[in-house]
This record gives structure tokens, sequence and C-alpha cells, in this order.
């Protein structure tokens, strides 16, 4: 399996070593990617077209994401301009069918609050292990509609249950909505499975709500071929895009008209009318009010590098560094809670270890930079950033570690609360 080439780092800035270390392994994709290097200058150009151009910058700015082309940009059209442009190829759809988002929570609140979900039937499917921006809203909508969560628990290694899911499915089904990757297992759902799951929905007419988070811009995706309805996501990750930037992929014709929809997606925004009236672009009804410009300039500079090197190669190289780290965790005796078949792998492995807690801050001392959840497993992605080598060297640490108990005396570093 061919890994991108080491130099291949230098496309993104890193963090400051700290504690005496060199260099700092980031293992932490999953929670907040690396810098790419042209974000200092994307956000030196928001700050120039604010005062360059002022209320016209609305209208149009220079074309910096796209500066060989011909488009017109202005902060009005970018997020339906760079979820054509970046977006879209990032999940293998069509233009047109993507729009940017301040988060998914938003998303889905959009689609709870639309008639044409609650049309198609009294129940939400959902699994226990849904993140909160999907669980907790269909919970809090289903005391404003008549729609009640039907939550199918997950199995004990909190994988879901795709045959428990089906049975749920049925003709009561107005949607079902799952993660593709298990934020805290790390299992990615296998095609198969989500085929099976969308088939049964669309037997009953229901929609299918797919939460991408944590597979978009790890792997290439088949959005279309799985006949999926809606597919949201975030650029936070490993897509590198920081804070404030989420998607929605929606399938073409469907007709859907959130009653959250803002003015920044009516028909006539500028008319002023005292009746909203749905845009014909369905995915600007996903848009409140105005939008949030300074977060889009630093939105896809990391969705470019992935789709330079190539989704294919991004996920080979992930898969090949996970490997490894697998290969390191066996030979160390540990156990893995993530999967270990590749088609079921996300970027992300969870192994169990004894004192997680201490041991992820031991590792932190030594510039290793992963998570640890519940005490009982260290979480790590080694993405396009890292190298075989960091991989070797984080083992060697963690060896050591298991060995001596070093890490059941460490300081504790961390600064900030708990990260996702
Ligand atoms: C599966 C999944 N969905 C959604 C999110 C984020 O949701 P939001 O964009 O509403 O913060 C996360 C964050 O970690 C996640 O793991």
């Amino acid at each position: 399996m061919s890994l991108l080439p080491p130099s291949f780092r230098s496309k993104y800035r890193h963090p400051d070593p700290a504690n005496g270390v060199d260099e700092v392994v980031e293992f932490r994709a999953f929670t907040h990617g690396l810098q790419p290097e042209t974000v200092p200058a994307m956000m030196e150009a928001f700050t120039e077209d604010w005062r360059r151009f002022g209320v016209d910058a609305w209208n149009e700015v220079p074309n910096h994401w796209r500066p060989d082309s011909d488009d017109r940009v202005g902060w009005w059209s970018l997020p339906t301009y760079l979820a054509d442009e970046f977006v879209a190829p990032l999940l293998g759809v069509d233009p047109g069918t993507c729009i940017l988002q301040p988060h998914v929570h938003w998303t889905v609140q959009c689609l709870l609050s639309a008639p044409e979900v609650a049309a198609r039937g009294t129940e939400i499917v959902v699994t226990d292990g849904e993140f909160p921006s999907v669980l907790h809203s269909v919970q809090q909508w289903s005391d404003l509609i008549d729609v009640q969560p039907r939550i199918v628990p997950s199995q004990p290694d909190g994988r879901p249950d795709v045959d428990a899911i089906l049975d749920a499915i049925g003709p009561d089904t107005a949607m079902t909505a799952i993660s593709h990757v298990g934020f805290t297992t790390g299992a990615l759902l296998p095609d198969d499975d989500v085929r099976a799951l969308v088939r049964a929905t669309h037997r009953h007419e229901g929609l299918f709500l797919l939460d991408g988070y944590h597979s978009a811009s790890t792997m290439p995706l088949s959005l279309t071929d799985l006949d999926m309805d809606v597919f949201t996501g975030g650029l936070l990750k490993e897509a590198s895009g920081s804070a404030g930037n989420a998607f929605v992929y929606l399938r073409d014709g469907l007709d859907i008209t959130p009653r959250l929809t803002g003015w920044f997606g009516d028909a006539d925004p500028f008319g002023f009318n005292t009746q909203p009236r749905p845009n014909d672009d369905v995915r600007r009804r996903f848009l409140g009010g105005t939008t949030s410009v300074a977060s889009m300039y630093h939105a896809v500079e990391g969705v470019d590098i992935l789709l330079d090197a190539g989704l294919e190669n991004v996920r080979e190289h992930s898969l090949a560094l996970s490997s490894r780290a697998i290969e390191h965790a066996e030979r160390l005796g540990l156990s893995l809670r993530s999967p270990r078949a590749e088609q079921q792998r996300s970027a992300m492995i969870l192994i169990e270890v004894e004192n997680a807690h201490a041991l992820c801050e031991y590792l932190k001392t030594k510039g290793v930079y992963t998570d640890s959840r519940k005490d009982a497993y260290l979480r790590m992605a080694p993405f396009v950033w890292n190298t075989k080598a960091e991989v070797d060297r984080a083992f060697d640490i963690i060896g050591d570690a298991i060995s001596n108990g070093e890490h059941l005396d460490a300081p504790i570093l961390s600064t900030g609360g708990p990260v996702t």
C-alpha cells in the first residue's frame, strides 16, 4: 500500500513543540485538522477584501479560490460556489447538490423543521450511538412535531446493530438518520449495509440521512450509487477547514422546505416581502440569516490539498499508517476496539489500554498528541501529514510506558477541556 511522500507534511503548518521536544506528532485529525499552509494568506485576503470593497464584497471579490478561472464570486455566492467547486468533488457528487453550512446541528434542525419529513411517517430511526447534533435534535423536535425518535440500541461493542435497525424501519419511518462512522468506535458502516438501510427506508417512502462527519475527506464516497437522500458532515477535522464550516448534500430533485429557512435562503431576499417564499434552488433553503463569511476563507484550503492528492491515495495512506499502528499495538499485546477489517475501518483507530488518560498525558509530554476515552481507549488517527516514522516513534514510547509504568506518574499538561 503506497504512502504519500514525506514532503506532503509541508502542505500544513505544524504546532509549536513544547516540553523540550523537537517536533510534535499530531494524531488528532478526528478533532481538528492541522492548518493548511495557505490559510494565513487566505485570512489576509479576507481582511483585504473587507477593507477594499466593503459592502460591495457581497457582490464581488477576487476569486482567490480559482484564481485562473473567469468565475465571478462574491460573499453572497460563496456557500454554493465553494460547495460546487470543492465539496461536490470531495463527495463525488454533481455540482448544484451541496451547500456550505455552519455546523451539522443546523442542517439536522433544518431537515426536522421541514413538513416533507413529518409527512412521510411518525418515527425517526436513529441508534443510541449518533452524535448529539443528530440524536438530541431528533428528541428535541419530537416535542414540536408529530414524529417520535425510534432509538435502536447499539451492540455491546458500540457498533450499530444493522439487523435491529432494519427491523425498526417500517411503514411509520419518516427518516432514518445514521452515522457513516461511529464517533466512539471508529467503525465505518460498509456500503452493503448502508445500501440495505437506504433500500429499506425508501421501501417505506422515508428519507435517509447519513452523518458522514468522519468519512468525508478520508476516502472516496459513492453517494449517488448508494441512492443517498441527504448527507451531512463538516470540514473541521480531516479536511482542515476549521470551525464554522460544514456542508449538506441533497439528492437532486429532493423538494424540501425547512421552516427554519432564513432570509438568506428566500427566493427574493432583497424584496423584503411580508411573506417568505422558498428559493427555487433547494439547497439555499438551508441558509438562515447572514452567513459567516470569514470562516469561508479557510473552509476549503485543506479540501484542495486532499483533492490534489487524490482521495484514493488519501485513503491508502491512512489505511497504511493505521495498519502499521495496529501491528504495533498487537505486538504489544493490546486489543483493538475499532474494526481491523479495512472495509470497516475509518481514519481513526481505538486501542484498549488501561489508564488511557495517563498514557495520553504521558505521550503529550513526549510531543505525541492522541486522545483518550473513558480511561480505557487511546484514540488516534494517523493522517496525511503523518509519516510511518511518527507511528513507529509513538509506539516505541507506548511500549516503554507500558513496560515500565512511567506514564502513571506523568504530569497533567492539558490546559483545555475535553475535545470531541
Ligand atoms: C458524527 C459526528 N457528527 C457531527 C459532529 C459535529 O456536529 P456539529 O457540526 O453540529 O458540531 C461530530 C463532531 O465530532 C461528529 O463526530
